[in-house]
């Protein structure tokens, strides 16, 4: 990020790693063959929250005035205990100069967590423990001065609203409430440990990017965001510390292309070019 000039991208998508819960590390000596296992691994809360400071900062600076960011979140266990990460993360935001704007609930209509059986084994008041079905999806915005006209929103043409008129077909059902229910990822899916759907970034990008417009995910993975990207017309940039990741998201997104020019046997070699950035 630090190589990327201000007032670059238009919005940013991720879903940040947990590093107490899934040791990014160990799964990847694991998908190397050179262990059978992997474990946690502890950080401290406050390195944690420095660690997103630092970066979203960062994030900031980089984007466009009046450009989005939306984060993926969830309470996660830390040192045993059940921590309000998204309620701190968005005091976090805010401290470092984010306008907070949305709050989605991401409901999952599968989901393998069984904490809600303790009830049903003990029967009694205190023994309430419902099983975790949702994750957060926080929208924030970059401020601006509305005198000014500098939002990004504000300066396109007729002809480009136009061009990127929203489907809403089926926006009156669900899509136009604060509760999403799409279903998460198999494991068998994706080789990432924790992939975000298709759908959900596909939605995030169509409601706050134009076509041609530059979105980029700081924790990017196996390049869901990428994906979504591509197959909606918007340029990208993923950022990610793993090769292993990198490289997946990169098959994918050739693979998706090759697709796209078979479907499309008339498109130029140019016109097949990936619109990563
Ligand atoms: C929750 S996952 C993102 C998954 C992604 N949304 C997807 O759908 O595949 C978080 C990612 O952050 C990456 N990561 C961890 N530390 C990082 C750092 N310092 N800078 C950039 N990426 C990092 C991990 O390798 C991991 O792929």
């Amino acid at each position: 990020m630090q190589s990327l000039p201000d007032n670059l991208i238009t919005l940013a998508v991720t879903s940040p790693p947990y590093f107490n819960a899934i040791n990014y590390d160990g799964h990847r000596d694991k998908l190397n063959g050179k262990t059978d296992h992997w474990e946690r691994t502890e950080v401290s809360y406050d390195e944690y929250r420095d660690f997103l400071k630092a970066r979203f900062k960062e994030l900031l600076r980089i984007t466009q005035p009046g450009g989005h960011n939306v984060v993926n979140i969830a309470p996660v266990l830390w040192q045993g205990k059940r921590t309000a990460l998204p309620f701190h993360f968005v005091g976090w935001m805010e401290e470092i100069g984010w306008t907070f704007k949305e709050d989605i609930v991401w409901e999952k209509p599968v989901a393998r967590d069984r904490r809600s059986g303790l009830l049903l084994q003990h029967p009694y008041p205190g023994y309430y423990y419902p099983s975790l079905v949702a994750e957060y999806i926080f929208v924030f915005q970059k401020t601006t001065d509305s005198k000014k006209r500098d939002n990004i929103y504000a300066r396109r043409s007729k002809e480009e609203k136009e061009a990127n008129r929203i489907d809403l077909s089926d926006y009156q059902g669900e899509k136009s409430k604060n509760v999403w229910k799409i279903r998460p990822m198999a494991p068998q899916e994706n080789l990432h440990p924790c992939p975000y759907p298709l759908e959900l970034v596909e939605r995030v990008v169509e409601f706050y990017a134009y076509k041609d417009d530059l979105v980029l995910d700081i924790f990017t993975g196996s390049g869901q965001t990428n994906l979504a990207a591509e197959k909606l017309g918007r340029r990208h940039i993923g950022i990610d510390t793993a090769k292993e990741y990198l490289d997946y998201a990169r098959e994918r997104l050739n693979a998706q292309l090759h697709q796209g020019r078979l479907f499309n046997s008339g498109d130029s070699d140019k016109e097949g070019l990936p619109r990563a950035a």
